[in-house]
């Protein structure tokens, strides 16, 4: 990483992206000295801005947003040197040139080849306009040198992904395409493959033998925030069980890699999306359930209905909630169902997968002393918390023999003292060393919509009458308590039952 010159150029500089997360990543690499020795990096959008405004903003995001609290005054001066601001309109041709006369400066003067990273930042409808310009100006063209990242959406249903993959590919090759799901470079979610595949005593027990049922959760209590407008086209399907969650549970469901090359990972991510079960409209009723927010209370404040957010439709039919219990048809997992839900204003901020492990064939306690009985349970928490936790019955110390349940711990924060890096640097860093293993691949991204179209032409073709049926500060729709109720279980929830 250190020894090629590198150059960012960020298109959508001026978003809620660069600010948030691109300006605290990139510098704490710096801080942590694991930026190029040689390195620019240019913001670029449509305001007009001078070069010092530009950073300003950048140093407030990284003040605001990183992991690590304000800059270093110092560090920050020297980072500092290395951003410009270029304001333009991505239509115009002049900006493109420019990119190239700085590109080819810049190699001049660090005598190498630089390699260029181009990071669409910017809203989807934009993908193909700089995508091709990119390509019509030749600033794209060694796979080798320059990457192009993609933020998401990718795609609004399975024909617009398509649309955009057929672009893409025929502009630049695939191993040039970088498409960003964030909660991969989560560290928590980057240690599932670590913990399935580097200890051998969980593969002989994942499977449809041991494993009941799969629940994977992210709930939050933000709302839309300013992004009204984007949500409203959006909706929780689209906006998080598409990628993140259904990237989860390919974590978990996927066989064996044989190595840990790119593809071969997202080869078996890919048969994992392959074996799930589409639905037919009339199974849409009965395994999803979509839910949207009314006016309600989080943490002790009043928060607005979805309804009543900027840029969102008094009438809206979209929803901020959904649940789906999915099934994957192959003989690892045949039975086994694997309930996902994720939704806006929820009462918890969490982001948790739970494999609940099959009971005993055979409870040879007395009734009177399994009153706290609970299976087995595997709980891996990605947020807030960072940990995994085998929930077990032991028997509690005293006179009587009487059971109860305890977690066997790993703990980030009690294991690990110097912290972790973000998700973005994660992403950034492997962009520069152009490792694809946490990227989508295009064929990951047709896959993924493809198994939800049927429940996305559903509600397309149904408004819902409930709307909106959850309040803000819920655990969401009771409908979602149903789908998993109906089979015997509940959502599992942090602080876990037993505590
Ligand atoms: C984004 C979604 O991809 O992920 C947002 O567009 C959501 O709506 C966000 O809030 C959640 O990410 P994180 O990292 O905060 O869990």
């Amino acid at each position: 990483v250190h020894e090629q010159p590198t150059i960012f150029i960020i298109f959508g500089a001026t978003g809620d992206l660069a600010w948030r997360k691109l300006a605290p990543a990139l510098y704490n690499l710096f801080v942590d000295k694991f930026m190029p020795h040689n390195f620019a990096i240019i913001g670029n959008a449509r305001a007009k801005m001078t070069d010092e405004e530009f950073q300003g903003k950048m140093l407030e995001g990284v003040n605001q947003f990183s992991r690590n609290g304000k800059a270093d005054k110092t560090l920050w001066k020297e980072f500092a040197q290395h951003i410009s601001y270029q304001s333009s309109d991505v239509q115009d041709n002049a900006s493109y040139k420019s990119f190239a006369d700085f590109i080819e400066a810049f190699e001049t003067k660090h005598k190498s080849k630089a390699r260029v990273i181009y990071y669409l930042a910017v809203a989807p409808r934009f993908f193909p306009i700089i995508a091709s310009k990119l390509a019509e100006n030749n600033l794209a063209t060694d796979p080798k040198t320059s990457r192009v990242v993609i933020e998401k959406p990718f795609g609004h249903d399975l024909e617009s992904a398509k649309d955009l993959n057929v672009l893409l590919s025929t502009l630049f090759q695939e191993e040039q395409i970088y498409r960003i799901d964030h909660y991969l470079g989560k560290e928590p979610v980057q240690n599932i493959m670590a913990f399935r595949f580097a200890n051998s005593i969980l593969e002989p027990i994942w499977n449809r033998n041991y494993i009941e049922h799969v629940q994977i959760s992210v709930t939050e209590q933000l709302g839309v925030e300013n992004r009204g407008g984007y949500y409203e086209g959006a909706g929780a399907m689209r906006d998080m069980i598409q990628n993140h969650l259904l990237q989860l549970l390919c974590l978990v469901a996927m066989e064996t890699p044989i190595n840990f090359e790119a593809d071969e990972i997202r080869n078996r991510k890919v048969d994992v999306l392959h074996a799930m079960r589409k639905f037919e409209p009339d199974d849409v009723q009965k395994y999803v359930v979509r839910g949207q927010y009314a006016k309600g209370w989080l943490e002790g404040e009043d928060v607005e209905g979805y309804r009543k957010e900027k840029g969102v439709d008094p009438q809206s039919n979209t929803e901020t909630f959904a649940a789906v219990k999915f099934f994957v048809d192959n003989w690892r997992w045949q039975g086994v169902p694997f309930y996902v839900r994720s939704g806006k204003r929820m009462h918890q901020n969490t982001s948790t997968i739970i494999i609940q492990f099959k009971d005993v064939p055979h409870c040879v306690f007395p009734t009177q002393v399994t009153d706290n009985w609970q299976q087995n349970r595997l709980v891996i928490s990605i947020q807030p918390e960072m940990s995994i936790r085998l929930q077990l019955q032991v028997k509690r110390p005293g006179l009587d023999m009487v059971l109860n349940t305890v977690d066997m711990l790993f703990n980030y924060k009690g294991t690990y003292k110097h912290g972790e890096p973000e998700a973005y640097e994660t992403l950034l860093t492997d962009i520069m060393e152009g490792d694809q293993t946490l990227f989508m691949r295009g064929d990951q991204v047709e896959a993924a919509w493809e198994l939800l179209m049927p429940i996305l032409n559903a509600w397309g073709n149904r408004k819902s009458l409930s709307f909106p049926n959850y309040q803000a500060g819920s655990w969401g729709p009771e409908l979602a308590e149903a789908l998993i109720a109906q089979d015997g279980f509940h959502w599992f929830t942090l602080p876990f039952d037993n505590e």
